[in-house]
């Protein structure tokens, strides 16, 4: 089997950190290099974080820094879910690894130019670096293979009822990419509330006993925490490492066909992915949804992969 291609813009985060572990790990990816995007913290500490999960993994992959902030509108950052770090919980060695010094937007486009159009594009984090990367070289576009973002949901949002953080914290970066025309994987709210990392997932990772087992307990400490204090569940959706396992091995999630249009007109649900669950619209489908994940088998590819560290 061919090892599939990936870009994978993140902005670490918690769940971007095991996401990173993931697809740096796994045998069936290859994982190009990482692009950093302000989000969950700012574009420093959001950098920072991905410098020091490679580092402490020790894994050879490139990361760029990409956009400070959103498109047009201002940023906000989810220090309540992710801490003022970003990466609050883990404590690392002093960082020396440093990011690559082209701006990552201007290596996504010359990677994706220079490519087979064999390059799939994972976001999990606000899509601006990959919405600017289309717009300031649209011939892009149609070289890239897929795009699979954690974002959305078609039932409640997590910033405001109707929108998600990654969609609403650069709506116009997502409608760039909605409307792209090129294929959509989108893992929503909708499954990601399913893989929750309850006590008895954290015990069960800890116990394998490496390296990356230990990051992994360390990480969902803080975060299953804070998930408690602001969202009332036991354990955090640990939502963005399922594009990943989807990746790995798409029979994780069940997907289904919709048109989905983001929101960026009105005020009170700014940010809303509209998916036309039922078809009435007649419009062309845009994106696969997922609707539902085998959450056995996701848990079983994160203590699988985990195994593989040293
Ligand atoms: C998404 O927002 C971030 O806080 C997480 O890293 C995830 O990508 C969930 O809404
Ligand atoms: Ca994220």
């Amino acid at each position: 089997m061919d090892k599939r291609k990936i870009i994978l813009d993140c902005d670490p985060g918690h769940d971007d950190a095991v996401a990173i572990m993931l697809a740096a790990i796994n045998e069936n990816i290859d994982l190009l290099g990482i692009t950093v995007v302000t989000g969950n913290q700012t574009l420093e500490k959001t950098t920072n974080n991905a410098l020091n999960i490679c580092q402490y993994l020790g894994l050879d992959v490139p990361v760029f820094k990409g956009c400070p902030d959103p498109m047009i509108r201002p940023k906000f950052v989810a220090a309540d879910i992710h801490g003022e770090t970003g990466l609050d919980g883990p404590v690392f060695e002093p960082l020396t690894k440093k990011a690559e010094e082209q701006h990552a937007v201007l290596w996504m486009i010359d990677t994706i130019m220079k490519s087979d159009g064999d390059i799939t594009v994972v976001t999990t984090g606000p899509m601006t670096n990959l919405g600017m990367a289309m717009r300031m070289e649209p011939a892009i576009v149609p070289k890239i293979k897929e795009i699979v973002l954690m974002g959305g949901a078609y039932t409640n949002g997590n910033v405001t009822p109707a929108a998600e953080f990654n969609i609403i914290e650069d709506a116009d970066a997502a409608y760039v990419a909605f409307t792209s025309g090129r294929p959509i994987t989108m893992v929503g709210l909708d499954v990601t509330r399913k893989a929750l990392c309850y006590p008895a997932i954290v015990e069960r990772m800890g116990k394998v006993g490496n390296k990356a087992s230990k990051l992994f307990v360390d990480l969902m400490g803080h975060f299953c925490k804070s998930q408690k204090e602001v969202f009332g569940w036991e354990g955090g959706p640990l939502h963005d490492p399922i594009t990943i396992a989807y990746l790995i091995d798409p029979s994780v999630i069940t997907t289904k066909p919709m048109h989905c249009e983001i929101d960026i007109f009105s005020q009170q649900s700014l940010g809303r992915t509209n998916c036309d669950f039922f078809g009435y619209q007649k419009k062309e489908p845009n994106a696969n949804v997922a609707i539902d994940i085998d959450v056995e088998k996701f848990w079983d590819m994160i203590e699988e992969n985990i195994r593989k560290y040293n």
